[in-house]
């Protein structure tokens, strides 16, 4: 009998404080009109100062856990999907097991916004072999963390979070086809250049803000535009479905803009594709798992329910996975 993986747990954490519009008018020459015009976002969440990725993965882990009903002792792997750890290493799945009182295996994925699809492929093909039975992907990012609050064509865009699933054996699908894609000559167009070992921290480099992210805006919405629609078909064609089968699109929380002309070049109707920008803005490689959340627990997924998670970002990365949704609804608000 074929071995699939699926979702049996789901679990997000959004930090408490909230960065508004308005906060960033104070900060930098920009107005809410133009942010939520060009990119539909209203707010986003700002990690506590005494919070790394590490804690944000560990809460949104402990909850997909409890969600799922398995015991800590069952997890047999720990992958977290990130590109703002904690420190160069120890790994942040590292220090989120610790946190979370695991003890088995545990590795970060980079594949920037991208990454929990990336983590997911992981996840899937080491369930799917017969290695692992029990995985915890976990997507935490805290961009915030690397933003040049003086930069106005990207303070306006990040904040941060995390999200997990749990993924098990079963015999029935549940993650079917996934797509993923690289291409580093597109490198320049989203970075940190420094801090890392091309260019270590020094005093100038500080000063200069290049251990801050870097973003050429336009080519990398371009980039999305396109990419976007493309994965999301060749998932569903490994899939062996169509767009008409889908009960929801999942795309990476980027920019509005982006989201709607990738649904209306799919042909997908807006109230089928999920948006939670408005309050989070890009979370990074936490979106996908925040807004699986979101959907599970306020009752929108059912079980049987087919939808297309779909990334891009630095790298350049790219990846889509279709996924039929196993996890039988419970009101976590109850
Ligand atoms: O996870 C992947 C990561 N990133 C993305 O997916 C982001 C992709 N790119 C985008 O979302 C958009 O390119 C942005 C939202 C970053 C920018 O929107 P845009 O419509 O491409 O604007 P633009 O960069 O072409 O700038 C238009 C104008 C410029 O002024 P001038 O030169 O026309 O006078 C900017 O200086 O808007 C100005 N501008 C702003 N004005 C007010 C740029 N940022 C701001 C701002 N507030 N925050």
């Amino acid at each position: 009998m074929p071995m699939y993986a699926h979702i049996v747990g789901v679990g997000s954490y959004l930090p408490e404080r909230i960065l508004s519009n308005t906060d960033l008018e104070r900060m930098v020459d920009t107005n809410d009109e133009w942010i939520v015009s060009r990119t539909g976002i209203q707010e986003r969440h700002l990690a506590a100062d005494d919070e790394a990725t590490s804690d944000l993965a560990a809460l949104a882990g402990e909850r997909a856990l409890v969600s799922s009903g398995i015991s800590k002792a069952d997890v047999d792997l720990i992958i977290v999907a990130t590109s703002t750890p904690d420190m160069l290493f120890p790994s942040t799945a590292c220090l989120a097991q610790k946190k979370m009182g695991l003890t088995c295996p545990a590795y970060d994925i980079n594949a920037a916004c991208t990454g929990f699809v990336y983590a997911l492929q992981a996840a899937v093909a080491s369930i799917e072999s017969g290695r692992t039975r029990t995985v915890l992907v976990i997507g935490a990012d805290a961009l915030t963390r690397y933003v040049d609050f003086t930069d106005r064509g990207t303070c306006v865009l990040f904040g941060d979070g995390a999200g997990a699933v749990v993924l098990q054996a079963g015999a029935e699908p549940g993650v079917r086809g996934i797509v993923l894609g690289a291409d580093g000559s597109g490198a320049d167009m989203l970075k940190v250049p420094a801090g890392g070992s091309a260019a270590p921290a020094t005093v100038e480099r500080i000063e200069a803000h290049d251990h801050y992210l870097k973003m050429s805006g336009n080519e990398v919405f371009k980039f999305a535009v396109r990419v976007v629609p493309r994965v999301t078909t060749e998932a569903l064609e490994a899939s062996g479905m169509s767009i008409e089968e889908l009960d929801w699109l999942v795309p990476h929380q980027a920019n509005q803009r982006i989201i709607d002309a990738a649904a209306e070049r799919l042909g997908m109707p807006s109230e089928r594709v999920f948006s939670n920008i408005a309050r989070t803005g890009n979370t990074s490689a936490a979106t996908i798992p925040l807004a699986l959340d979101e959907l599970y627990t306020s009752g929108r997924l059912a079980v049987g329910n087919t939808m297309a998670l779909v990334a891009f970002g630095a790298g350049l990365t790219w990846g889509a996975a279709v996924i039929t949704w196993t996890l039988p609804h419970a009101n976590k608000e109850d």
